[in-house]
């Protein structure tokens, strides 16, 4: 892994989970950027702050609810206090929509989807593009695989993430003038704790070994093994880096070649 990537870059990640946003705020850390963490579990964004800074970077947490504006202003704030700069922002946080058919589902339920997953990034790039534009920075917003199918109960999320595309892409038109780029990533199964907990779930089920249950769905990938959160995390790496500079707008899909688009 080239450790010059994103050398002395500031990096904002929203929604540091233990899955995609640990490996996102780890694998940014290893391209040499220091790093600004956000989401409401206070512990874990110490955990994975201390890993950020074993890895000799520096690390500054942000305790926020990112549906909260006052919130989102405060990160943008202390961001900017830390570190006087801020190159890259990605747009991770992520709230599970009800997994219902459409005919079904609470429309309540299916607004409050967008309130994390669109619109909330929305109002923290709108924050950041002031910094980002000093900076000639960029903005990745995280997406999915369910862009490429229509199975059913997985409406309100595609819906959720089919704006969220059209975000990206309508903000790559609005912000390119400006310097700074806009893409998204689609990952599709990302093999860690959510999807590792279901899997030994559906494995207790059938009584089979969960090794079968992942041999089984990597089988329906081109490389026949499913990423895992570094390895998405290196696609998103690569669109904050220089080596994107010509690239904005754009969705790339990381997902072992499960869906080709
Ligand atoms: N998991 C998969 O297999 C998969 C597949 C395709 C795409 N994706 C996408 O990848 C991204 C990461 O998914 P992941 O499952 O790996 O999750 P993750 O990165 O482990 O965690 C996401 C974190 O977002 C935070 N969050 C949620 N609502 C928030 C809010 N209102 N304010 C601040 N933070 C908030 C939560 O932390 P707090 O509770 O501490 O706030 C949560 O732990 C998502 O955008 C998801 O759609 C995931």
């Amino acid at each position: 892994m080239a450790s010059e990537l994103l050398k002395d870059k500031v990096v904002v990640v929203s929604g540091v989970g233990p899955g995609l946003g640990r490996g996102l705020a780890l694998q940014c850390a290893k391209a040499g950027a220091d790093i600004v963490l956000a989401a409401r579990n206070e512990t874990r964004l110490a955990e994975v702050a201390k890993e950020v800074e074993d890895l000799g970077r520096r690390a500054v947490t942000v305790p926020a609810d990112i549906n909260d504006a006052a919130a989102c202003e405060r990160l943008a704030e202390t961001a900017l206090a830390s570190f006087g700069r801020v190159d890259g922002l990605i747009n991770n946080a992520f709230a599970t929509p009800p997994l219902r058919d459409l005919m079904k589902v609470d429309i309540d339920a299916v607004r409050a989807g967008f309130e994390t997953n669109v619109l909330a990034a929305l109002r923290l790039t709108r924050l950041l593009v002031p910094a980002l534009e000093e900076r000639g920075g960029s903005v990745v917003m995280i997406n999915s695989a369910v862009l490429r199918h229509s199975r059913r109960t997985f409406g309100a999320y595609k819906m959720a993430k089919a704006a969220l595309l059209a975000m990206t892409q309508n903000l790559s038109t609005e912000l390119g003038p400006r310097g700074i780029r806009v893409n998204t990533i689609a990952p599709g199964y990302i093999w860690a704790d959510n999807l590792q907990w279901y899997f030994n779930h559906l494995a207790e089920k059938r009584g089979v070994p969960m090794q079968q249950v992942y041999d089984e769905n990597a089988a329906t990938t081109d490389l026949r093994k499913l990423p895992e959160p570094d390895e998405v995390a290196d696609a998103v790496v690569f669109m904050l880096s220089p080596l994107a500079r010509a690239v904005t707008g754009q969705c790339l899909d990381v997902n072992s070649g499960e869906w080709h688009h």
